[in-house]
């Protein structure tokens, strides 16, 4: 018996075990939709009704099972009543699936995440396809609230305390091999074999083991608070709970109510219909849906590069040659120097054995990065990104010398960080081709790539590099060929001031604290030690040209003697093992009133001259390359959306009085005018 509803497939065949496939309407992802978890409210009914031999879940989608709740409905609750009217309809049907009295079982494959990860858990079994693609997770934390369809108890339960309070509050993705390690499913198997599994458990279901002692043993309610004590002290370090406080509420969830499974799945409904009204939640569900929107800014068909070509191994040609081997590209990596090539094998070699740690997957990624010292690959590279010394004629001459070479429809990029495109294009006897894929240090951690697009670049070319830029797994921002494009020019001015606030004898951990408090992840003085301040006094030298930056005497004297920050061991702090030491300020120092209004507003006000010179499209695309370009504080959903709600009419006023005070670096800019408000 065949029954078809909109996003699902039910077929009860003659061994009565009934297998149903999730296939959503119009879209290539199964997202647990309203209409979807209806459906599946209809079919669980049915199930009860007359109950079958065996359930099995499937999904039809090639990228995975489900990826999740659908975010968009997450946006549209105007109160907790109405989130938690939603929240208890998806736990009277998990509970109902959950009691079915017969076998069920989730087949895996690809993303099974949040509350599709929440499904599976409420079956009996979980088989994942052993497939390094599949990836299973409770990211919710990331969003700003917990597991909220009985996830949190059901994964304690499967996994243990430990395992999957961590699982749960770091929101990181486990693949099969760690995911069957921690309990989390019962079996892996290749997909090809998902029928033959299903039947086998239905047929004779394995007995499932109970917890051990010692995982038991750590949800026992006499231990709960000692080990909350030490999830608490961990989580504080990543994320406040000012600004974040999900996982504590998630700690407080399990401390308070493990002991009575009904009474914890109420209360995990209650705590999740709380939390996702709040801002930080609607501003984290906000950033991930931008950075949704910038990752469709990379989707064009038909675009198939393999073959990538750099020049210029130095620290940053040599890390960006490292993840393109590493994505699974083709690589070529060309240096003037011998030694340059051979330290970039070496640093790719570190990176891929943290990252791969299996031999396998790090011989075959090292046999994609070639040292090419004579620039053989350039023939028959599709994209070429050149990294070499940040010097407009030496660029110029090497692309000259390079277009007879390279394949006509190759890829033209640089990665300069400050030289206008138009500066360097003129070498080229065609220069539309000629893009820039601005990367930012170190190339690894950093997930944002500005695609900057001068007058003259072809559009096609740039959407080529918005592509490319996805399949290497970053986030592609179309910028302007402007001075310091859209990071380094919002950074800039931000740096600046923690650099004035040190010369007028701020101490240095104040600074820090003032950002940190705000949200940023690192405070500024941190960031421009680690950033390097040579690279600091570089970019802002260049932007003083042209903008309202002075580049204080400090930071030119501290590079004059060679105290660059981190990579000299001596900046502003002192490194110690790769870590800066901070010393507190004295007990009896009151700091100025205004250290974080002028750290914050000089970096909110250098962002609206951006978005009025058209640096970046719209606020959105602002926010969303300034959070995963800068860290800006997620929860604040970026400076154009904390603007929004702070009000445009406060913080100019603010900037006026930092202007009577401190100067004209604090002159709203003209943009301001042209933002509007959200206050609430
Ligand atoms: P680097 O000085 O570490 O490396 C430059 C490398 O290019 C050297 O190994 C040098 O031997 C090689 N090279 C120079 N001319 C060459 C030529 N004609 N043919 C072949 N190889 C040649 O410099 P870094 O820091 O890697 O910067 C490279 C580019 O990336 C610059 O345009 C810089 O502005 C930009 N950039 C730098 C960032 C950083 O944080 N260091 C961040 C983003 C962009």
């Amino acid at each position: 018996m065949t029954k078809k509803y909109k996003n699902w497939l039910v077929e009860r065949d003659n061994r009565d075990i009934a297998w149903l496939t999730i296939d959503k309407a119009d879209s290539s992802t199964n997202v647990l939709s309203a209409d979807l978890v209806n459906e599946f409210e209809k079919i669980v009914s049915d199930l009860s009704a007359a109950p079958p031999k065996g359930v099995v879940l499937k999904s039809a989608k090639t990228s995975g099972f489900i990826a999740g709740a659908d975010v968009n409905e997450f946006t549209k609750f105007d109160s907790e009543e109405a989130a938690l009217a939603v929240i208890q309809h998806a736990h009277k049907i998990f509970n109902e699936f959950e009691q079915l009295p017969c076998p069920t079982i989730a087949m895996i494959h690809g993303f099974c995440l949040g509350g599709g990860m929440e499904l599976a858990l409420a079956c009996k079994y979980r088989v994942a396809d052993d497939d390094p693609r599949t990836k299973l997770g409770l990211p919710e934390v990331k969003l700003g609230i917990h597991p909220g369809f009985g996830g949190s108890v059901r994964s304690i339960q499967a996994m243990g305390a430990m395992a999957a309070m961590n699982f749960m509050l770091t929101g990181r993705n486990l693949n099969t091999r760690s995911a069957k390690k921690q309990g989390l499913i019962d079996f892996a198997v290749p997909k090809r074999h998902f029928a033959n599994a299903a039947l086998s458990i239905i047929n004779k279901p394995p007995v499932k083991k109970p917890l051990s002692i010692l995982k038991r043993l750590a949800s026992h309610k006499r231990v709960r608070p000692l080990l909350a004590r030490i999830m608490i002290k961990k989580v504080a370090t990543r994320a406040p709970r000012t600004h974040y406080p999900a996982p504590y509420a998630l700690i407080d969830l399990w401390v308070q109510h493990y002991d009575d499974r009904k009474e914890m799945l109420e209360r995990e409904a209650q705590s999740v219909s709380k939390l996702i009204i709040t801002r930080t939640a609607q501003s984290l569900i906000r950033v991930f849906k931008l950075q949704d929107q910038l990752k469709g800014l990379g989707h064009l068909t038909g675009y198939t590069p393999r073959h990538v070509h750099v020049i210029g191994g130095g620290v940053m040609g040599g890390d960006i040659a490292a993840w393109c081997a590493y994505s699974g590209f083709i690589v070529t990596i060309q240096d003037q120097k011998k030694e340059a090539l051979a330290n970039v094998v070496k640093r790719a070699y570190g990176l891929y054995r943290k990252r791969l740690k299996i031999k396998r997957l790090i011989t075959d990624a090292m046999d994609r990065l070639i040292p090419d010292p004579k620039g053989h690959g350039l023939k028959r590279a599709d994209i070429i990104i050149e990294a070499i010394f940040e010097d407009a004629e030496v660029k110029k001459n090497l692309f000259k010398s390079i277009e007879n070479i390279v394949k006509p429809d190759a890829v033209l990029a640089t990665n300069t960080s400050s030289i206008p495109l138009d500066e360097i294009n003129v070498a080229l006897k065609n220069p539309t081709r000629l893009v820039g894929l601005h990367f930012f240090n170190p190339v690894a951690m950093m997930p944002l790539v500005e695609i900057v697009k001068s007058p003259t670049t072809d559009e096609k070319i740039s959407s080529k590099a918005a592509v490319f830029t996805r399949k290497i797994n970053k986030l592609p921002l179309p910028v302007t060929s402007t001075p310091g494009f859209l990071v380094n020019r919002v950074l800039m001015p931000y740096l600046m001031e923690a650099v004035v606030l040190a010369e007028e004898g701020v101490p240095l951990s104040i600074i820090d604290k003032a950002a940190t408090d705000f949200g940023m992840p690192m405070g500024p003085v941190e960031l421009a030690d680690t950033v390097g301040l040579d690279i600091c006094l570089h970019v802002a030298e260049n932007l003083s040209k042209n903008m309202n930056i002075e580049v204080p005497e400090k930071l030119k004297a501290m590079v004059k003697n060679g105290k660059l920050g981190k990579k000299s061991g001596q900046g502003f702090y002192t490194f110690k093992n790769g870590k800066p030491v901070k010393e507190s300020a004295e007990k009896n120092y009151t700091p100025p009133v205004d250290v974080q209004d002028r750290l914050i507003l000089r970096f909110l006000n250098e962002a609206t001259a951006c978005l009025r010179d058209k640096v970046i499209e719209t606020a959105d695309q602002a926010d969303a390359g300034i959070i995963f370009g800068t860290g800006f504080a997620p929860f604040r959903g970026g400076p154009f959306n904390y603007i929004e709600h702070r009000g445009t009419a406060q913080l100019t006023k603010m900037l006026e009085h930092l202007q009577q005070r401190h100067g004209p670096r604090f002159l709203a800019d003209k943009g301001w005018q042209q933002l509007t408000d959200k206050t609430d």
